[in-house]
């Protein structure tokens, strides 16, 4: 296995080097195929400059001689060419030595495949129309290059293979540094995700990344440490409370038998009756958490109906209107008109019975409790307002947790901190919300929202 960095880094320099590569190419050729095209055209020129000035001076003189063409000779000489003046009946007037030619003809530089193979070509001399004579050209090579054109070629190649070089160190320097922009942030990523798989939840990912991919991995760890750290905080709640809510009544029990045993305190009626309601706190602890389990495992079964939510709220007020006077608090429903959900019946009074017993629960002398019927952006709703003792900030996220109790509650009011986790269950099932607003010492508003259909 490679790193990210490295496989980006190998991947932008094989880029790079194939594009120098084909670019080196395709230039070397353009520029080898356009400079043979001038060099041909050069050599078609002098031709014609030859055969021109042989004609020109068989034009002045009337007729051959071993002296003509003393001009053309320099040009033949200047271009490598190896001639021979012939008469009108084809008889050599003079002719070049080919092999003197070749002596001076740098065949090895010549790039092209027909270098050192000798061929001829004749051209006809005219005077007024009339064939006069004719002129054999020969040549090397098809492409006659002079020292200063093979240089030429040679130092556009070596440009090309400088800039290549360049170019590629460039791109591997570039590329070192892109990869490392880019790995940078994955790799970042990487080991925070190594760091949460060992429970260390503390660190976030810092560092905004320009590349939208890169960002929605960073959101998303730092999502996913911030849930996994609150779930582990509450895991760890979850067992201080299990052990509140489980051992201290059994201490309780514990302690009270054995003073009993040990003849401490007496075996008496009041005592007995006190480790009895013990007992059942403990069964009701039990019942609770069994059926919060059965209604998490979806054991529970409903029985959904039209239920008016009106009649429920009745009820449950005025079960709990004797509870609220000897506490001295104003329990007031306010329900105008009925609203009507899908329901089941029972296990929607129990939702109430829960939020309304909390609020006289948690309340102070003189206090009051409102429970409004109305609706909500069209939808049927409950509130329970209180002017009761109040959740603080710090609690707020934490009161639908099964078992969790507010330090103030726990030990000095009655519960067990399971009836808001248990509501919070039967709503889902009812596809309706339950959300919390307090502030400590004014009060809390429970709303429970249903959906827009009965
Ligand atoms: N109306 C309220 N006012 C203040 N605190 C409340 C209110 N309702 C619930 N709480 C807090 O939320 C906790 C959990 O409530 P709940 O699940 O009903 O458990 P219990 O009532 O058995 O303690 C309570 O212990 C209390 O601290
Ligand atoms: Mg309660």
């Amino acid at each position: 296995m490679q790193t990210f960095r490295k496989k980006l880094g190998i991947m932008f320099f094989v880029c790079s080097f194939v594009s120098v590569l084909l670019v080196g190419a395709f230039v070397n050729y353009t520029v080898k195929d356009k400079f043979n095209k001038y060099i041909e055209s050069a050599q078609e020129d002098r031709r014609n400059q030859i055969i021109n000035s042989l004609e020109a001076e068989f034009a002045l003189e009337g007729q051959w001689s071993e002296n003509s063409g003393m001009s053309a000779l320099h040009e033949a000489y200047m271009g490598n060419y190896c001639l021979t003046l012939l008469d009108e009946d084809k008889n050599i007037i003079w002719g070049m030595d080919p092999y003197d030619v070749r002596s001076r003809v740098n065949l090895d530089a010549m790039p092209v495949e027909d270098s050192g193979v000798y061929t001829t070509q004749v051209y006809e001399l005219k005077h007024k129309g009339e064939v006069v004579g004719f002129v054999e050209i020969g040549q090397y090579s098809a492409l006659l290059l002079t020292g200063s054109d093979v240089e030429f070629i040679r130092a556009v190649n070596n440009s090309i293979l400088i800039s290549g070089i360049i170019t590629i160190i460039a791109t591997f320097l570039l590329g070192l540094y892109i990869s490392k922009h880019f790995s940078e942030p994955v790799k970042r990523a990487a080991s925070q995700s190594i760091a949460l798989s060992k429970g260390e939840y503390g660190g976030v990912i810092v560092g905004k990344s320009q590349i939208v991919e890169i960002e929605m991995l960073r959101n998303s760890i730092n999502t996913l440490a911030e849930k996994l750290e609150k779930q582990d905080e509450l895991r760890k709640r979850l067992i201080s409370d299990i052990s509140h809510e489980i051992r201290n009544p059994l201490n309780i029990l514990q302690n009270n038998i054995e003073a009993m045993i040990d003849g401490i305190i007496p075996i008496s009626e009041k005592n007995l009756d006190m480790i009895n309601d013990e007992v059942i706190r403990f069964g009701k602890l039990l019942e609770n958490l069994n059926s919060l389990n059965d209604l998490e495992n979806q054991k529970t079964e409903f029985l959904f109906q039209k239920t008016s939510l009106k009649m429920i709220l009745q009820e449950v007020c005025s079960k709990y209107e004797i509870t609220a006077k000897s506490g001295d608090i104003t329990l007031e429903l306010f329900a105008e008109e009925d609203v009507a959900v899908f329901a089941d019946k029972s296990k929607l009074k129990q939702v109430f019975i829960n939020l309304i017993s909390n609020a006289i629960k948690y309340n102070v002398k003189g206090g009051r409790v409102e429970v409004f019927l109305q609706k909500i952006n069209d939808r049927p709703a409950v509130v329970i307002k209180d002017t009761g003792i109040g959740i603080s900030e710090g609690d707020l996220p934490y009161v639908f947790e099964r078992l969790y109790r507010d330090d103030k509650s726990r030990n000095k009011i009655e519960g067990n901190g399971l009836g808001l986790s248990i509501t919070k269950k039967i709503l889902e099932y009812h596809k309706a919300s339950v959300t919390v607003e307090s502030t400590v010492g004014k009060g809390s508003v429970f709303r429970v929202i249903f959906q827009a259909k009965a």
